[in-house]
């Protein structure tokens, strides 16, 4: 369809003319003349933590989450980062032992705190228990999911062991058992594209000794 001649603008013109609405809305006397990118007026906020064992101090924008401050400030790139909206669970650390999605937290509220991560489970000479399950166990295809998913199972089964209830055994037990079920509940946030579910709970029932 043709354009008609008032309406018709090369790319040049279309460029040129954003170039000059720019300038524009910036001239003096217009409030947004003085304004200027939030990153480079955002100040820097110390935090200290312990991670993997070491304690690590950065200087952070506050909004800096925990993941991007493992991942871009400490290279610690296998917790990994999915949706960064809290739903997929492939940024999961452990903070003081409590599993967490590192996406929806700021790492400045962590000044103290233990993080570990994947790196600090094992090493590939000497394996974490579940990191070996889950390389029995195919507890994985392509990988991405399987750092969060192995720190939530470790997480998991101390929390079985604490006797911390969930859906399935507060309305079932006393006390939660380490059932084939009670994993695939308590696991439920951590999202597997792979659909490695059944091998990720084969892999935890085989570190907690029971049977599925
Ligand atoms: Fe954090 Fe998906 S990246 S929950
Ligand atoms: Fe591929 Fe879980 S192993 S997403």
């Amino acid at each position: 369809m043709s354009i008609s001649p008032p309406l018709a603008m090369s790319r040049r013109g279309v460029l040129t003319a954003g170039a000059v609405t720019a300038v524009s809305v910036s001239t003096p006397g217009l409030a947004v003349t003085d304004s200027v990118p939030a990153s480079t007026t955002t100040a820097v906020t110390p935090v200290s933590f312990e991670v993997n064992g070491k304690i690590q101090r950065l200087s952070l924008d506050p909004r800096t989450t925990l993941l991007d401050a493992l991942r871009e400030h400490l290279h610690l790139t296998g917790t990994k980062k999915g949706c960064d909206h809290g739903q997929c669970g492939a940024c999961t650390v452990l903070v003081d032992g409590e599993r967490i999605n590192s996406c929806l937290t700021l790492a400045v509220m962590h000044d103290g705190d233990k993080i570990t991560t994947i790196e600090g489970l094992g090493s590939p000479d000497k394996l974490h228990p579940m990191q070996a399950a889950f390389v029995k166990h195919d507890g994985y295809q392509c990988g991405y999911c399987t750092p969060g998913q192995i720190c939530s199972a470790v997480a998991v089964l101390s929390e079985i062991k604490r006797g911390i209830p969930s859906h399935v055994s507060a309305s079932l037990t006393d006390r939660p058992q380490a059932t084939n079920m009670e994993m695939r509940e308590r696991m439920s946030g951590n999202i597997c594209r792979c659909g490695a579910y059944s091998n990720i709970a084969e892999a935890m029932t085989d570190v907690a000794g029971e049977k599925a």
